[in-house]
């Protein structure tokens, strides 16, 4: 197989966003294994049915981002027990098409799932809801191993950096199990 392309998606824009670190420090392990690109979509308006056709500059972007991916590896905080809506929002724009009566570009994507929160759910509650939609996208889900990261202010540097310590090894495992999942999955 071709060194597979994975598309980061973080759920949450914060400039210090604890997810955000998660998914650099993941690019990090995958190392030269494989391409690794965050997905940028503070841009993307609303979703709104009245500007749908043509899409808006960022929506046609972040569309050909993931439409380029092998796979798609979600990185989620944890708001109310769900995930945030600005990842709900980006994904009822990738869930559309292009063109009316077109496919939409997360269908048959390979997906991964990781999550980071101050409390002690460590995203598990939003990581549910999130398969819930993508599988209902027809996404391939790799449902284990996910990686839940409770009380997170506990993995962090004297800088308040994320800096793994017990979470290291789960996240180890799962980027090799999401390399072979693609390569499972092409
Ligand atoms: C609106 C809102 C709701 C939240 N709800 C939860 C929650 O249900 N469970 C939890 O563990 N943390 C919750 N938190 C705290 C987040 O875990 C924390 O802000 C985390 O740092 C967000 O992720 P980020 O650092 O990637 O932005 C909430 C935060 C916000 C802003």
């Amino acid at each position: 197989m071709k060194k597979p392309k994975i598309v980061a998606i973080v759920g949450s824009l914060r400039k210090d966003s604890f997810n955000r670190q998660l998914a650099l420090l993941a690019r990090e392990a995958v190392g030269n294994r494989a391409d690794f690109e965050l997905l940028e979509y503070a841009d993307v308006p609303m979703m709104n049915e009245d500007m749908e056709f043509p899409p808006p500059e960022p929506v046609r972007r972040v569309r050909q981002v993931v439409a380029s991916a092998d796979g798609i590896w979600f990185f989620t905080p944890e708001y109310n027990h769900f995930f945030p809506g600005v990842l709900k929002n980006l994904i009822d724009w990738l869930s559309r098409p292009a063109e009316p009566g077109g496919g939409q570009v997360l269908d048959g994507k390979p997906a991964a799932i990781s999550g980071a929160s101050l409390g002690m759910s460590g995203t598990g509650l939003a990581q549910d809801h999130l398969v819930t939609l993508i599988s209902f996208l027809n996404m391939k889900v790799m449902n284990f191993p996910r990686l839940t990261i409770p009380d997170v202010w506990k993995q962090l540097d004297d800088r308040k950096k994320l800096k793994l310590s017990d979470s290291a090894t789960f996240l180890q495992k799962q980027v090799d199990a999401f390399l072979a999942f693609l390569q499972n999955n092409q």
